[in-house]
């Protein structure tokens, strides 16, 4: 998958999922920013990458927050002369069903999971054009496309917004060589996951869902998005790849 000398700036880079992205991304020669709100993770993972010999760079943001967009772009044009690819990951849950949820709890739901894919799109798309092209990748979820019973509403609603922010995107600004297309992991066998999934009947039922029988890895999610963000995919425009072993097959 040829990604080699692309600018690629990855939110929430520093976490678990994210900072696998950065290192699959980078290993095959794309210059990556990790964009996080924790910035001392951010770049930390950056110098551990860059010891490597991978070439990876840390910035502090809040993806909810128009002013930091303008900031992070301007300095990623600066030093690396152009923006390729931006990976929209940084997202949160708060665990509230719609009952218990305050209406502060889902605005700011909204404004991280799908305002962010907003602004990103606000500040990235008039660099993409100037240089002839460019690409969002949005990491959604399975519950951007189905309800699920173990899910709350609000991550739902604002995963699914991802979903369709992606197509409008990728219909409106495709002529110009600037594409979108969105990502929707099942769950992911991450050190939280592991943890919540300790009760032997919690883990039954969700491994019930899957048709493959397993969770995801970070590995499957970052392979998806490599092949996303190369050459390879260069026709690939308003695509919703699930990487969820099936589960929204039913
Ligand atoms: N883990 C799963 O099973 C799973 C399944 C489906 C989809 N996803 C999606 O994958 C993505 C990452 O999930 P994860 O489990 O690795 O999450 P995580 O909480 O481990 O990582 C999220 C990262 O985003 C950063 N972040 C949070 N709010 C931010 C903000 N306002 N501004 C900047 N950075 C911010 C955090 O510091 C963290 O590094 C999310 O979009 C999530 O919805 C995860």
């Amino acid at each position: 998958m040829n990604v080699k000398d692309k600018v690629v700036a990855v939110t929430g880079g520093a976490g678990g999922l994210g900072s696998a992205m950065v290192e699959k991304l980078a290993e095959n020669g794309a210059v990556v920013w990790i964009l996080d709100m924790r910035e001392d993770a951010a770049k930390e993972k950056a110098a551990e990458f860059t010891a490597k010999g991978m070439k990876v760079f840390g910035l502090g943001m809040d993806v909810s927050k128009e002013e930091d967009w303008d900031r992070v772009v301007k300095t990623i044009v600066a030093e690396s002369g152009r923006l390729d690819v931006v990976v929209n990951l940084a997202a949160i849950n708060i665990r509230h069903s719609v009952e218990t949820m305050t209406i502060e709890e889902w605005v700011k739901m909204m404004e991280i999971n799908t305002g962010s894919v907003f602004l990103s799109a606000k500040y990235a798309i008039p660099v993409m054009r100037a240089q002839g092209g460019g690409l969002f990748i949005n990491i959604s979820s399975i519950c951007g496309l189905i309800g699920h019973l173990y899910t709350t509403e609000a991550y739902t609603a604002s995963k699914g917004a991802v979903t369709l922010l992606t197509k409008a995107i990728a219909s409106r600004y495709g002529h110009e060589g600037i594409r979108a297309n969105s990502v929707h992991p099942s769950t992911i066998d991450t050190p939280f996951v592991t943890a919540v999934m300790s009760d032997p009947v919690k883990r039954k039922q969700r491994l019930d869902e899957v048709p493959l029988g397993r969770f995801g890895t970070v590995d499957d999610v970052a392979n998806a998005v490599l092949y996303l963000a190369s050459d390879e995919a260069s026709f690939v425009n308003g695509l919703a790849l699930t990487v969820d072993g099936g589960m929204t097959c039913y």
